[in-house]
């Protein structure tokens, strides 16, 4: 039986099982889901056993376990490492849903549910590749799932696991879907991936929240203080103030600016989907530019004072916000949170005091477009979607890929398959049937390039 037949015969259970995973609240940043998380492991490793492979584990850690599963098939054939999470990000604000997160629902030919693009749904895109492989007798390379739990709170255990595993890990290539292409006429390879800094600024004025009326106008604001503070971070040309913020980052050669541009692209179309009159962004860069190669600020949450129903009048103690940077190449998530701390510290005016913590970060990767693996993605993607793939830079962070380079010396090749339109983290997820369905045949096709 050819490849498409059999994944055209069973994509309807391929569907139906991705649902049944789907409806586990694999939520990791929330104590009360810990028993859904090992739920949706353990559905995980029931499946791989269904497949035929040689072995499959839960491997604890301090946090979520990861999924473990291994085929040895051939001493000399090349191994790909496969790596995705099965973790989601919390459903809120589940208002906003037009079906239930968990209740995973067909509209539109899009698979509505959390975690059917990010990152279930495209690890199960592998689970189901393997098992047209297996049962075709196709499998050409020796083949190790790695799926962790954590991925969307930090992966804070899994620097350790790699470490203390190295030889349980060894393997030729990674291979990663957990990113986007550009659209379903142009299929992409994601080639970058940007470092994230996380940050949590916390500012103390007066000891106790006072009336607004009887003390305002006397007493420096912290909400107002940390607005202003906020709003110093970046300049008239939406660069970034802090000192040092940009001394290692690396400018692209005219050359490669030009190529990242020649992806398609419509301005108007990418302002038609957000709703916006105009859009915004470091002076000198283009929207592409922007997202892919340069580093960005952002305050992910601001809170202090009152802010439930009607009005309160208060002159609130504390002010907070949680503030993330996005890092390129070579800046170090270290060292940018350093300076970060430094600055808010030094644009403290004295009539509060600021407290910084440094939550989880990542570093920056960029992937190689020379080489067998990428070769073979590129072969992939040609053969099933009729095009040759278009090396793109995404703006989103999966930290594990520069720890993979650095610890086990591995590259990664990034073949995901979602789209920027698919809503992850925000209600109202998905996922395409036929990105679902085209992605499986693509990930056959890799394995059968790569032993080539
Ligand atoms: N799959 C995403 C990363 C991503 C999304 C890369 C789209 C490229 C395109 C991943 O699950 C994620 O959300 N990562 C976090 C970072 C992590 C350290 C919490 C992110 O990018 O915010
Ligand atoms: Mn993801
Ligand atoms: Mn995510």
């Amino acid at each position: 039986m050819m490849v498409k037949e059999y994944i055209d015969s069973n994509i309807q259970r391929f569907q139906d099982e991705l649902f049944e995973w789907l409806r586990i609240p694999s939520v990791s940043a929330d104590s009360r889901y810990k028993q859904d998380v090992r739920k949706a492991a353990e559905f995980l490793k029931a499946k791989f056993q269904e497949i035929g492979v040689d072995h499959a584990e839960l491997c604890e850690t301090g946090g979520h376990p990861i999924v473990y599963a291994e085929k040895k098939v051939n001493p000399s054939a090349p191994t790909i490492l496969v790596y995705g999470h099965y973790d989601v990000q919390p459903p809120d604000p589940l208002d906003l849903w037009i079906s239930p997160p968990f209740e995973p629902q067909v509209r539109d030919g899009k698979i509505f549910a959390r975690g059917a693009c990010d990152d279930k749904g495209q690890v199960y895109m592998h689970v189901k590749a393997f098992e047209t492989m297996s049962r075709l007798n196709r499998l050409s390379c020796n083949v190790k799932f790695m799926v962790e739990g954590e991925e969307e709170v930090g992966s804070e255990n899994l620097a350790s696991f790699v470490r203390d595993n190295k030889e349980k890990l060894k393997a030729d290539i990674i291979l990663i879907s957990d990113t986007a292409m550009i659209s379903l006429d142009h299929p992409s390879i994601t080639v970058g991936l940007r470092g994230l800094s996380y940050m949590e600024v916390e500012v103390t004025g007066p000891n106790r929240d006072l009336h607004s009326g009887v003390y305002g106008g006397a007493i420096a604001n912290p909400v107002n203080v940390l607005c202003r503070m906020i709003a110093s971070l970046h300049d008239d040309k939406g660069r970034i103030t802090i000192p040092g913020f940009y001394d290692k980052v690396v400018e692209l050669k005219p050359a490669e600016r030009e190529a990242l541009n020649r992806a398609p692209f419509s301005l108007e179309t990418y302002k038609r989907d957000l709703q916006i009159n105009e859009i915004w962004g470091e002076e000198g860069y283009t929207t592409l530019e922007r997202t892919g190669i340069r580093p960005t600020l952002d305050v992910n949450g601001i809170w202090g004072g009152y802010t439930g129903e009607g009005a309160k009048t208060v002159l609130p103690s504390k002010a907070h916000a949680k503030i993330s940077m996005r890092l390129v190449p070579n800046q170090s998530s270290e060292e940018i949170s350093k300076l970060f701390t430094k600055h808010i510290k030094a644009i403290a005016p004295p009539t509060v005091s600021v407290n910084v913590i440094a939550h989880h970060g990542g570093e920056p990767a960029v992937t190689p477009t020379e080489g067998k693996a990428f070769a073979a993605a590129a072969k992939a993607f040609e053969s099933v979607w009729g095009k040759r793939p278009i090396p793109t830079r995404d703006g989103g962070s999966i930290p594990i890929v520069a720890l993979f380079k650095k610890e086990l010396n591995l590259d990664t090749v990034l073949m995901g398959f979602g789209l920027d339109s698919d809503a992850i983290h925000a209600p109202n997820e998905h996922f395409g049937v036929k990105n679902f369905r085209m992605g499986i045949e693509t990930i056959v096709a890799f394995h059968k390039h790569y032993a080539e």
